[in-house]
């Protein structure tokens, strides 16, 4: 797959197969193309050459069926802030023909301890808690497809042990999950992959298990500066 910004390539050749259940870890430098990757990954924006693959089938963006298997986190929160955190998952539940959604918001609120602040408008909100309430929303619909961009972005301590209880659980669940973060130790600890970007091209891409022991970060330097 590749992916061209008028004649700028921003991927370049990228081929990746992850079995269902899989969770990749995607790392590489500022500029590499990760968030690009699993822009494309998750539909939100076609590649120039390739194709995506979900379930064997070529991923058709408009299906519906479709976007509602696949869960995001992104560098914006794609929230609404004139409307409380409840409203905010109504919304997107109710897009995504949530079941039981009444309760189903409850639950995913209180997992990830904004119970407190179910009517309050997400304006009000400071930068971890929207962060959170971006979480929720992406698991309200208890999606087979996950991908997070640095999700751990302005949290607090409490909500990155949260987080990391989340990504946990959806792993035993045996989502699929591909995880962009600048934090080794966190990522290789939950993934069984890790694919390094570097300048659009995936230089490195390894199961964790054959990384036992081995001084990655030596390892991740020596790919991104090669
Ligand atoms: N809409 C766009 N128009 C032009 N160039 C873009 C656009 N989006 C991304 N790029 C370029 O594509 C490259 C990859 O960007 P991308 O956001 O995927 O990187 P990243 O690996 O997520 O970086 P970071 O770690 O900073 O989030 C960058 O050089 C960026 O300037
Ligand atoms: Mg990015």
């Amino acid at each position: 797959m590749t992916k061209k910004i008028g004649d700028k390539a921003i991927l370049q050749d990228v081929t990746l197969q992850v079995p269902t259940g899989g969770f990749v870890a995607v790392l590489g430098p500022n500029g590499a193309g990760k968030t690009t990757l699993l822009k494309i990954l998750s539909l939100l924006l076609p590649p120039s050459a390739g194709q995506v693959k979900i379930a064997g089938r070529p991923a058709e963006a408009a299906d519906p069926s479709l976007r509602r298997q696949i869960g995001v986190i992104s560098h914006s929160t794609l929230l609404y802030s004139h409307l409380s955190a409840a409203e905010n998952l109504y919304f997107y539940g109710r897009l995504y023909d949530v079941g039981n959604l009444p309760l189903r918001i409850e639950s995913v609120l209180e997992e990830v301890g904004l119970r407190y602040y179910f009517h309050d408008p997400v304006r009000t909100f400071s930068r971890g808690m929207q962060q959170r309430l971006a979480i929720a929303r992406a698991i309200l619909h208890e999606p087979a497809l996950l991908f997070f961009d640095e999700p751990y972005t302005g949290l607090d301590q409490h909500a990155i042990e949260i987080l990391n209880g989340v990504l946990r659980r959806l792993r035993d669940e045996r989502r699929t999950i591909f995880l962009i973060t600048h934090n080794f130790e966190q990522g290789l600890d939950l993934a069984d992959r890790v694919v390094i970007l570097r300048r659009g091209r995936v230089v490195f891409n390894e199961e964790t298990a054959s990384l036992r022991g081995a001084d990655f970060k030596k390892l991740y330097l020596q790919k991104v500066e090669g």
